[in-house]
């Protein structure tokens, strides 16, 4: 099976947004990641609703939204009204996960659970069932371009066991330092979607790298 891929536009040109937007629709992506950072869950800040906006009005793709935001119950609603088709939230940052969880799918949302470099993935035995997406974390969140952590690839096997043994239909996404090195051992581990920032955006030809993502064997 070939990967989803979902080009992290963090890494766009912010003030060509609708031409890079145009790019991902005309090629073999398959959802446009949108990080969302808020300077207290994570070192840094991206950007926040207008922006969500203003790549929802030209994209033809699902935007598949990561939240690395402290307190992301009291904002669900506004994401689903921006465009968010998917919408993931930390494990580290949901004190009432389930709650959350049931809150995203009630409005419409496909509903993910992000797991930094240093969570295990059983901590999600007994949520996996409910969930239709797992973002593996092979980055400390908070920065496009970091370095893939290796041991990410060992996680994504124990992932897909417990997914087997949950029954669950969670997919599995990988996000950070993803390049077309490590992304063929990423999918023939199990990796069902991959998140590429710098590996797309800071190529000659990003419609090509999409390419070659997308046939990672
Ligand atoms: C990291 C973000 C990633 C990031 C990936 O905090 O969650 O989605 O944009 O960028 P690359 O592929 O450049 O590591
Ligand atoms: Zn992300």
């Amino acid at each position: 099976m070939k990967p989803l891929i979902a080009p992290s536009i963090l890494s766009a040109d912010f003030a060509n947004l609708q031409r890079d937007v145009e790019m991902l629709n005309k090629s073999e992506a398959d959802w446009i990641h949108v990080d969302i950072m808020d300077g207290v869950f994570v070192p840094n800040i991206s950007f926040g609703f207008p922006v969500i906006k203003a790549i929802k009005k030209h994209a033809k793709k699902p935007l598949d939204v990561h939240l690395m935001i402290a307190n992301p119950d009291n904002f669900l609603k506004e994401f689903k009204e921006a465009g968010a088709d998917n919408l993931s939230v930390h494990y580290e940052g949901c004190t009432h996960l389930h709650r959350t969880i049931h809150a995203i799918r009630d409005l419409g949302m496909k509903a993910g659970v992000a797991i930094n470099p240093h969570t295990p993935v059983n901590v999600l035995q007994d949520i996996i069932s409910e969930i239709d997406l797992v973002i593996l974390m092979s980055v400390n969140p908070g920065f496009g371009g970091q370095k893939f952590i290796e041991s990410t690839i060992q996680k994504v096997k124990y992932l897909k066991q417990l997914i087997t043994t949950k029954k669950s239909k969670a997919k599995i996404e990988v996000d950070g330092g993803v390049d077309l090195k490590n992304a063929p051992l990423l999918v023939k581990a199990g990796a069902d979607a991959l998140v590429a920032g710098n590996t797309v955006f800071g190529s000659k030809n990003p419609t090509e790298t999409i390419s070659l993502l997308k046939n990672s064997k």
